[in-house]
Formats: C-alpha cells, sequence, structure tokens
C-alpha cells in the first residue's frame, strides 16, 4: 500500500496561544476551530507549503493527548493517511503488525468523514482517513 499524507497531527496545550507562534512560521488557519466533543478535544486545520497540520487541544484531564503534552510538551501526535477502503487498508495493515486502538468512527473536524487509529511500535500513533 502506498497511503497518501492528509495531516500531521500536533499535540498542543492552548489552540489559540499556538495559532499565533505557528503564524510566525508562515502558517495559516485553514477553518474554525472544531469541538470534537467524543474524543475530547478542539481542532483545528493550519496549512504552509501545502502541508497540513492539524493542531490538537485537550479539553479534559483524562484525555490521553493531555497526558502525552505533560509527558513529552507539545509536539507530533499521529500522522494520518488517506485511503479510499478504510476496513481495507486496516486489514492490510493489521498483517503487518499496526493494532486499531479505536473503532471506525466519524471526524467532526473533517467533514464527519470515517477515520481510525491504529498504533505500531515502530512508526507510532497513525490515522487512516476516509476519502472519496
Ligand atoms: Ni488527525
Amino acid at each position: 500500500v502506498k497511503l497518501r499524507i492528509h495531516h500531521i497531527g500536533y499535540a498542543v496545550s492552548s489552540i489559540e496561544k499556538s495559532i499565533q507562534k505557528f503564524e510566525v512560521l508562515g502558517y495559516t488557519a485553514m477553518g474554525e476551530v472544531v469541538d470534537d466533543v467524543s474524543r475530547k478535544v478542539r481542532i483545528v486545520f493550519l496549512e504552509n507549503s501545502g502541508v497540513h497540520v492539524e493542531l490538537i487541544e485537550p479539553t479534559s484531564n483524562d484525555s490521553p493527548v493531555k497526558s502525552l503534552i505533560e509527558k513529552n510538551g507539545p509536539g507530533t501526535y499521529h500522522i494520518c493517511y488517506e485511503t479510499k477502503g478504510l476496513e481495507e487498508t486496516a486489514n492490510k495493515l493489521s498483517k503487518q503488525g499496526f493494532k486499531p486502538i479505536t473503532s471506525i468512527s466519524a471526524a467532526p473536524a473533517i467533514d464527519d468523514r470515517r477515520v481510525l487509529f491504529m498504533y505500531s511500535r515502530e512508526c507510532g500513533l497513525i490515522e487512516l482517513l476516509e476519502v472519496g
């Protein structure tokens, strides 16, 4: 499988403060901040040089994003890849040692498209995003 990169997920403590700093580096916000209630995060997408970065701010103390930031500081949280067939790609990756760590669900910050998070010890956390 050759999977195209859709965005880089980046964990931050405060979206508003981080947007300002990313703007200094030449990023532009692509839309409004979206509240992802089920995942207990707020999300906004930025763009620079055709690369999309998703800022993810935890909204709850029990969010895994929160503990990640406390442990490592702000930084890359996942890389998201596009796929036309979510189940099929997930099956292929499972055979290569990637383990699903969520069920397939809709992502409100990406037009409610279906996503699945998987993990491998070698690549860390990845997100699969179903595209038309
Ligand atoms: Ni993402």
